[in-house]
């Protein structure tokens, strides 16, 4: 197929057409972005009857909603009629989402309710009730977050997470070890990269190669505890831990960390004692709860195939990397806090977090410029001739490790080759049952 000559993993190699060619760009949405388990949002953002917020699956806007019997749905934002946005807002509270363009209005659980002229117009030309808002035909919520695909045979959420479940779980819940109870603090950010959507899934699937990027991040000092003398963005953990890089058949990876037995808790807030307070406390109940064995399992970075990043400590965070264009991506940040923490610790976390991880930020910048001349570079003329090498720690890789998953414990490549295997697969694939093996089809996996 033309996608196993794009993509060589054997040799390690991936051609700089996949981050460019607008064909493959239309190709990916349909493939990969109908058919993939998508971020949405976060139960949090919708706590009432009629809450809304307007998300992304893919390229398209869909809308985030809570009904009057308080169950959510994930609707496409688009008008039955002629295909207008219903919903004009990011977030907010409604009874009906009302077309602007010839007023056909919507209830919260999206069934057409209003329709102007209705009787003289349209009886017996048309039923409402075949004409809801178009919704998703799975969607699930795991932790407070909302899931949702376009393909009623994709596997149920947690078989598609498989065991990188177990390291998002750090993103998702409480500082203390209690499942969930985290909130999304008000206001997502969001910015458009000039870039395509891979560069930035992969940088997160554990791409601590690039830490240069961000030297003069270090040098500087950006930890809370940067005036305090410690410098190093994450100098406590970083030293002591034993370092994994893992891999999953679904094409997630992660980086995560397993700390020493017994690790203690290092205080790096100590500019604010209210904070520091409410992590050292959080530090000693995460113990207790999980456990001398469990406790040590710490999360660096992830990426949910195929475009949902998480940060899994501080800053913790989920982003997701919407595809608009093959050279063009919208990110949007939801950072992420105990529900029942102090208001004190909420607000410096907002803060602290904006300065780090923000589009205006002390790292992400960093990042981002590397993104965009990636792609630039991905296009040239003479550039897409030679494809992108993929050869970092080819066959050098432990295929066991501490954790769950295919672990690496040292910094390889095999993460994203792990990716574009899948992303392969699903290029290549005609449906879920290909993509799984079910149903006696062979799977479509790992022909190299
Ligand atoms: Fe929505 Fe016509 S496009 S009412």
């Amino acid at each position: 197929s033309r996608y196993n000559a794009l993509v060589k993993l054997r040799e390690g190699k991936i051609s700089r057409e996949i981050f460019s060619d607008k064909e493959i760009f239309e190709e990916e949405l349909e493939k990969v972005f109908t058919r993939a388990w998508l971020f949405v949002g976060h139960e949090s953002q919708i706590p009432n009857p009629g809450d809304f917020f307007t998300s992304r699956m893919g390229a398209e806007s869909v809308i985030l909603a809570r009904d009057k019997k308080k169950k959510v749905h994930v609707f496409l934002n688009s008008c039955r009629h002629r295909g207008m946005k219903v919903c004009q807002y990011d977030h907010g509270n409604t009874q009906l989402f009302t077309c602007p363009y010839h007023s056909w209005s919507y209830t919260t659980d999206g069934k057409l309710f209003g329709v102007p002229q209705f009787k003289q117009l349209y009886e017996g030309c048309m039923e409402k009730e075949e004409w809801s808002l178009i919704e998703v035909p799975k969607m699930e919520i795991y932790k407070g977050t909302v899931w949702a695909t376009w393909d009623k045979d994709a596997p149920d959420l947690l078989t598609y997470l498989g065991d990188a479940k177990t390291h998002l779980d750090l993103a998702l819940d409480c500082r203390d070890g209690r499942e969930g109870g985290s909130e999304v603090l008000f206001g997502v950010h969001k910015w458009i990269i000039p870039c395509n959507w891979k560069f930035a899934a992969e940088n997160f699937l554990g791409d601590t190669y690039h830490n240069v990027s961000h030297r003069s991040v270090d040098l500087i000092g950006i930890g809370p505890s940067a005036e305090a003398g410690v410098k190093g963005r994450r100098d406590n953990e970083m030293e002591k831990a034993q370092h994994v890089w893992v891999n999953f058949p679904a094409g997630h990876g992660v980086h995560s960390a397993i700390m020493p037995q017994d690790w203690e808790f290092l205080n790096t807030y100590q500019n604010n004692p209210v904070v520091a307070e409410y992590f050292r406390e959080a530090h000693a109940k995460r113990k207790e709860r999980l456990g001398a064995e469990k406790h040590r399992l710490i999360p660096f970075v992830g990426t949910i195939y195929p475009n949902v990043s998480f940060h899994g400590n501080q800053p913790r965070n989920l982003c997701v990397w919407h595809p608009h264009g093959p050279e063009h991506t919208e990110a949007w940040r939801f950072f992420l806090v105990d529900a029942d923490a102090p208001q004190e610790v909420k607000d410096f976390l907002r803060i602290y977090y904006m300065r780090y991880s923000g589009p205006a930020g002390m790292t992400e910048q960093d990042d981002m410029e590397n993104w965009n001349y990636a792609t630039a570079g991905s296009r040239g003329v003479v550039a897409r001739r030679y494809p992108f090498n993929y050869t970092q720690s080819l066959g050098k890789v432990e295929a066991t490790g501490p954790v769950a998953g295919n672990v690496s414990l040292q910094v390889s490549e095999e993460n994203p080759r792990q990716f574009y295997r899948r992303w392969r697969d699903y290029m290549n694939a005609a449906d879920w049952d290909t993509l799984l093996g079910r149903k006696d089809k062979e799977p479509a996996s790992f022909a190299e």
